[in-house]
Order: C-alpha cells, then sequence, then structure tokens
C-alpha cells in the first residue's frame, strides 16, 4: 500500500482514528453494577469520541462495538448489548444526520436479527450523503472475517473467469476489504490498559500509530484523545522508509 498522508490541513491530526472501546465490563464491576451499566455508560462515550472527532476535523472514525468473538458471551450480556444497540439506533440517527455524519456498519450483518439489520440499513440510506465525518460501526466485525471475505471475493471471480490469479495483489485484496475507499486508520487507540489488536482492522492497521491508555471507556474524555493525538503529532511515519526520506523539508517560511 502506499503511504497515506496525515491530515491535509494539519498534518498532527489523524485523517482516520481506529477504537477498541475496551472496559465497560471493568467500570460497572469496580462500582458493584451489573455490566450492563456499563456498556450505557460506554454508549455515553462514543458521543463524547464523536464531538472530539468533529471539533478536530477528523474525517472517519472507526468504532470496535462488537466482535465476532463476543457472540460468545453470556446470553443475557449478548441479548442487552443489541438492545442497547437497537435503542441507540433509534435514537442518534437524526442527530448524527443532522451533524452531517456518514453511518456506516461493517461486520457479518446477518447474524443480527432483521430487526436491527434494518435499523442499520435506515441508518446508512439517512446519512449516505453526508461527509463530514465519516462514523464506521465495527459490528460482529472480526478482521481474519474481513481478509477471508476478500479472498471468497477474489476466488469467485477467478472462477467465474472474470480475474487472472496474476492480477491478484495487495491492491486487489485491499480494494475488497472493508472501508477501502477511505485512507487507512492513522491513529488506534485502545482503552481499558490490554495491550493488543483483538481482531481488529488486521488488514487496514499496518502502518497504523497505536496508542494505549489505561483509562476505562466509560471514562473517556476530550483530554484523553488529546494526549493521543498530541503524542501521534510528535511521532514520524516512515512507512518503511528512512528517516530523512520522510523528514518534511524545511521551507523559507518555516526557518
Ligand atoms: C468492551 O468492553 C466493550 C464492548 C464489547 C461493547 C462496546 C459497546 C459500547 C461502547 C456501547 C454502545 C456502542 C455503540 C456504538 C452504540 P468489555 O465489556 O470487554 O469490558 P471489560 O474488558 O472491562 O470486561
Amino acid at each position: 500500500m502506499t503511504p497515506e498522508p496525515a491530515n491535509g490541513s494539519d498534518p498532527g491530526v489523524p485523517r482516520h482514528l481506529a477504537v477498541i472501546m475496551d472496559g465497560n465490563g471493568r467500570w460497572a464491576e469496580r462500582r458493584r453494577r451489573p455490566r450492563m451499566i456499563g456498556h450505557r455508560a460506554g454508549a455515553r462515550a462514543v458521543n463524547t469520541c464523536i464531538d472530539f472527532c468533529l471539533e478536530r476535523g477528523i474525517e472517519a472514525l472507526t468504532l470496535f462495538a462488537f466482535s465476532s468473538e463476543n457472540w460468545g458471551r453470556p446470553e443475557e450480556e449478548v441479548g442487552a448489548l443489541m438492545k442497547l444497540f437497537m435503542n441507540a439506533l433509534e435514537r442518534e440517527v437524526e442527530e448524527m444526520h443532522r451533524r452531517g455524519v456518514r453511518v456506516r456498519f461493517i461486520g457479518e450483518r446477518e447474524r443480527f436479527s432483521d430487526a436491527i439489520a434494518q435499523r442499520m440499513a435506515h441508518a446508512e440510506s439517512v446519512t449516505a450523503r453526508n461527509t463530514r465525518l465519516h462514523l464506521n460501526i465495527a459490528a460482529s466485525y472480526g478482521g481474519r472475517w474481513d481478509i477471508a471475505e476478500a479472498a471468497r471475493s477474489l476466488a469467485r471471480d477467478v472462477a467465474a473467469g472474470r480475474l487472472s490469479p496474476d492480477a491478484i495483489d495487495e491492491h486487489a485484496v485491499h480494494a475488497r476489504t472493508c472501508l477501502a475507499d477511505l485512507p487507512p486508520p492513522d491513529l488506534f487507540i485502545r482503552t481499558g490498559g490490554d495491550l493488543r489488536i483483538s481482531n481488529f482492522l488486521l488488514w487496514q492497521l499496518a502502518y497504523t500509530e497505536l496508542w494505549f491508555t489505561e483509562a476505562l471507556w466509560p471514562e473517556l474524555d476530550a483530554a484523553t484523545l488529546q494526549s493521543a493525538l498530541d503524542d501521534y503529532a510528535r511521532r514520524q511515519r516512515r512507512f518503511g522508509l528512512t528517516g530523512a526520506q520522510v523528514a518534511v523539508p524545511r521551507t523559507e517560511t518555516s526557518e
């Protein structure tokens, strides 16, 4: 993949932010409350994160809301999370639309109930023309699933004689993964203290800067997000090149 420049107007601001929202359960358990209370608080933190992206001019935000593996959680928690998604979809879509947010879902939609799948489709169609912020919600999503889907789509085209195996390169795979129309994430944030990717955007995160915080997701505030951006702005992204090759040339006005 070719290196993607950061935000054209301000190179210190990521164009695309990807987030693993971890720690809802622990946040609730520390308060001796049911885990679901943590997920509800987590839904409020989603709004904090969206507000921050809109204020900073971040173009795309991808949130890991529910992984392929999360279906294996206790039935009661899965059911309550589905209700929470359903309510959020009902409540927030008009407001997202009003604020110029385009909402999209990535993941295995067939695994959701018809009611939720219909709400997702509705949210996507209502907001389809918005461009201020691309909000991608990864739900029933796994990075391995994403890559396997791309492979399957390529195999189908080869089998149908529409594609030569020799034409399969990184670009061809990339074009069939989720979010191929957006720049890959510049910055990845994971709350909750664990230092792993957990089957999130495995293909798309190849050159993403990683940032981790002990803060639990419901504790998220603008200051924490700003710390991540400040750290990101200090990093040198080399995409496999040398430091000298990617150094920004000094101009007369910058001296
Ligand atoms: C991980 O925390 C979080 C989830 C599996 C669910 C994420 C859901 C939300 C943030 C709420 C609603 C989201 C939207 C998009 C409306 P965890 O339960 O694994 O926490 P733990 O590691 O402390 O147990």
